[in-house]
């Protein structure tokens, strides 16, 4: 390149998703690429990954169960943000009809000249690199179209790989087409496409249905190109393991397992340790800060983030959640849609459900349950208790047995303990209801009034002390016993 000349801009990209299809293998009332794998619906994970490109289009083919994809793409941050555009194929008559509803992105200003990335909905652990990797191979190259393909031990169910002697890309034969000697060809069609905007649609028109499945066939626009003498490739790619395409239940285990994986073996990489990262299920996008100690079978999903120096103990399932630096979750916890400072202790066996504030060093204990809730910085609920729509200040200590009863049956009511209260052991809070700063309430009571600041409020029944019942009800019994005896 001349001094001072400027590369060519690179052709923009628009990438279409194809996600109208139903997905038999699954053998389930729900399309394929809504069943979630790593906390989001498989087509979510292709969708995601298509939108790291910043392309200057994004659009989804969507059919069968239309609503459902169209809602659960719509609710993948950053995916409307990207621009994200459904386009409807009303009857599923084969992959490369599905492209065809996408003509219209033709016509758009500023993509005639682009390149239109086509995906599988259903290879959700395809990678960022590997897209890059395709495209630069697309244009690299020059040609008109290139598959993504790769080597597989077993191809059954694969389109497979026909290639001249010159290792020229020839066409794409269908499992259930393939005669005897293409079936023994191991490169398959992954499913991952690159084409010229300019080309694609009108080759497409030309595909026909006499196939064993009786659909238009998207790699069929290979020969087509070809045969108007235009260049197409085969890009292949070494990892198969991330280019498969999802298509039963066991595929979908196994996809699962790779990108919890993948998610752990990053985390370790940044200073988490992971004491099995084959049994731990951390979601792509959980943050985990350095240092922290995550247990086995730990499940950490959704916008969860958690800070450094944490231990999170076994079977702890965290989800949307974040945490401060040192937290201990011990053994057993679900913590849900909940805030947790730093130093704050937790479990074993305790459930925070959604919209409860734990602040700085609070201790929940064993079978505590806590909703909707705050607890004050230091405050300490240790045993057995229930603490609902409650506001608790600082240095609190809730008793073991203390539940607030915050439902009436129709609505639910707030309970708030001031900085430093003193709840005694199975002490029943009957809301709305409010303990003052200071106050103590003794164990055993049900409070059901407010309690004023710095006062003792004990609600339970006076003590009575009979002396020497029991000594009088052993001779009792003694005596009946005897009384048997001798009738008998
Ligand atoms: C397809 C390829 C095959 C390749 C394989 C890789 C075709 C004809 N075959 O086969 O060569 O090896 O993927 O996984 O393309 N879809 C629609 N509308 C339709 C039909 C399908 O949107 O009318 C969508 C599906 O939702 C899915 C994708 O297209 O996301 C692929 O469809 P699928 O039925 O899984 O194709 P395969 O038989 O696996
Ligand atoms: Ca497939």
């Amino acid at each position: 390149m001349k001094k001072g000349a400027r590369r060519p801009a690179a052709s923009p990209v628009a990438v279409l998703i194809l996600a109208a299809g139903r997905g038999q293998r699954m053998k389930s009332g729900r399309v394929k690429l809504l069943h979630v794998l790593a906390g989001a619906p498989m087509v979510c994970h292709v969708a995601r990954v298509a939108a790291r490109l910043t392309p200057a289009a994004l659009a989804a083919v969507v059919g069968n169960q239309a609503d459902e994809v169209t809602a659960a793409l719509s609710k993948q941050p950053g995916l409307i943000d990207a621009g994200l555009e459904f386009v409807t194929q009303e009857r599923q008559l084969g992959t490369g009809h599905a492209v065809l509803q996408a003509e219209p992105l033709r016509a758009r200003a500023g993509l005639k000249k682009a390149v239109l990335l086509i995906l599988n909905g259903d290879v959700p652990l395809i990678r960022l690199s590997t897209l890059r990797a395709l495209l630069k191979h697309h244009r690299r190259s020059g040609a008109a179209a290139t598959v993504l393909t790769t080597r597989v031990d077993d191809p059954s169910g694969y389109g497979r790989v026909v290639r001249d002697e010159q290792g020229d890309l020839l066409s794409i034969v269908e499992d259930k087409d393939a005669g005897a000697a293409q079936k023994k060809i191991h490169e398959i069609n992954a499913g991952l496409y690159c084409a010229e905007m300019s080309v694609v649609f009108d080759a497409l028109r030309r595909t026909r249905r006499a196939n064993a499945q009786g659909e238009h066939y998207l790699p069929d626009l290979f020969p087509i190109l070809r045969k108007r003498g235009l260049r197409v490739e085969a890009y292949r790619h070494e990892e198969a393991e991330e280019v498969l395409g999802v298509n039963d239940r066991s595929e979908l285990a196994r996809a699962s397992r790779i990108l919890y994986r993948r998610r752990a073996e990053d985390l370790m990489a940044s200073g988490v340790t992971i004491l099995d990262p084959e049994c731990t299920y951390i979601d792509p996008d959980v943050q985990v800060g350095q240092d922290t100690v995550i247990g086995p079978l730990a499940r950490l999903e959704g916008a969860t983030a958690i800070g450094a120096g944490c231990s999170i103990g076994a079977l702890a399932h965290i989800a949307g959640s974040t945490l401060g630096d040192g937290v201990l979750v011990r053994d057993m916890c679900v913590i849900t849609d909940s805030k947790v400072a730093g130093g704050a202790q937790i479990g074993p066996f305790a459930h925070l459900r959604p919209g409860t504030v734990l602040e700085t060093g609070v201790h929940i204990g064993n079978f505590v349950e806590v909703k909707k809730s705050r607890v004050g910085r230091g405050s300490k609920a240790n045993h057995l208790a229930y603490l609902g729509d409650a506001d608790i200040g600082e240095g609190c200590n809730v008793g073991a047995g203390t539940i607030t009863c915050n439902y009436d049956g129709v609505h639910k009511h707030p309970t708030r303990l001031e900085d430093g209260v003193f709840i005694g052991s199975d002490t029943q809070l009957v809301a709305p209801v409010t303990v003052g700063r200071g106050a103590y309430v003794g164990a055993g009571s049900t409070i059901t009034k407010d309690v004023p600041a710095g006062a003792l409020a004990l609600s339970r029944v006076q003590q009575r002390t009979i002396e020497g019942w029991a000594e009088r009800r052993r001779q009792e019994r003694q005596e009946r016993l005897e009384r048997e005896r001798g009738k008998a």
